[in-house]
C-alpha cells in the first residue's frame, strides 16, 4: 500500500518535470518574433524627469529602426509638466519587440548629457531574430550638428517644445559565429552528462557486486575460489 502511493506519487513527479520542460521548449520556441529585412520593429519610449516617469508610448513607424537597416531619425520627447530647472535631468529608456529588449536609461537634458545629444542604438540580430539591444549616448558630431542645425537649436533652448532626439540604430549581424559557440557548449557539456551517468551507473553497480563477491566468499566453494583466482591471475 505505502509502496503503492510512494510509486504514484513518483510518478506525478515526474510527469510535473516533463511538462515544466516541455512548458521552458515552447517558452524558449514562442519567444522570437521572425523578422525579414526592412520590416518595422515595434518599438516604445519612457520618459523619466522630475523623478517621476510617464507610461510605454509607442513610436511611430517613421521613428521605429527597420530590421536589418541603419538608420537616423529624429524622436519627439515628450515635454515635462513643470518648467524645466538648472539641477533636472531628462532620461528616456527604449523598448524593441514588445518590450523583449530594453535600454538602459539615457541622459538627454541636465547632468551627465552632452550639449546635443546623440543617441546610438545597436540592434543584435541572428537570421531573422533579433537578439537584444544596447544604447549609449554620446555628443553628436560636428557633421551632425552641421546638417541638422534647427534640432540642435532646440535642444539648447530651454523652452522649446517638443524636442527632438537624434537616434541612430544600427544593427549588428551574427550568425554562425552564434552557432559554432553554441556548439562547443553543447560539445563538453554533451560528454559531461554522459560521464555523469556512467558514474552514477556504476554506483549503482558496486553494492551488488560488493554483495555478489561476498555471496561467493562466504559460500567458500572450492570451485568459484578457484574459478576467481584464475580469472584474477589472468588479469594481473
Ligand atoms: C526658444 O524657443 C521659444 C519657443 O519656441 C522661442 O520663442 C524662442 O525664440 C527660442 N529662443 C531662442 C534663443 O531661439
Amino acid at each position: 500500500m505505502d509502496g503503492n502511493t510512494n510509486w504514484r506519487s513518483g510518478k506525478r513527479h515526474c510527469s510535473v518535470r516533463f511538462q515544466w520542460l516541455l512548458f521552458v521548449i515552447m517558452a524558449v520556441g514562442c519567444k522570437a518574433t521572425t523578422f525579414r529585412d526592412g520590416d518595422y520593429i515595434h518599438s516604445s519610449r519612457k520618459a523619466q524627469f522630475h523623478q517621476a516617469r510617464t507610461n510605454w508610448q509607442d513610436l511611430l513607424g517613421q521613428h521605429c529602426p527597420r530590421f536589418g537597416i541603419d538608420r537616423l531619425v529624429a524622436v519627439p520627447i515628450p515635454k515635462p509638466q513643470l518648467p524645466f530647472g538648472k539641477g533636472d535631468t531628462y532620461k528616456l529608456q527604449f523598448s524593441f519587440d514588445g518590450d523583449r529588449h530594453l535600454t538602459p536609461w539615457l541622459p538627454l537634458l541636465g547632468e551627465g548629457a552632452p550639449e546635443v545629444p546623440l543617441v546610438r542604438v545597436t540592434l543584435r540580430r541572428s537570421g531573422e531574430e533579433l537578439l537584444g539591444a544596447s544604447a549609449e549616448v554620446v555628443d553628436a558630431p560636428p557633421e551632425y550638428k552641421a546638417r541638422h542645425p534647427v534640432l540642435a537649436a532646440e535642444m539648447r533652448n530651454v523652452s522649446h517644445w517638443p524636442k527632438h532626439v537624434l537616434v541612430h540604430y544600427s544593427f549588428d549581424t551574427r550568425n554562425e559565429v552564434d552557432l559554432d559557440r553554441g556548439l562547443y557548449l553543447l560539445f563538453p557539456a554533451g560528454l559531461l552528462a554522459v560521464l555523469a551517468l556512467c558514474v552514477s551507473a556504476l554506483r549503482g553497480v558496486q553494492p551488488k557486486l560488493a554483495q555478489f563477491l561476498a555471496d561467493v566468499t562466504s559460500e567458500g566453494t572450492t570451485a568459484a575460489a578457484a574459478m576467481w583466482k584464475g580469472s584474477d591471475g589472468k588479469g594481473e
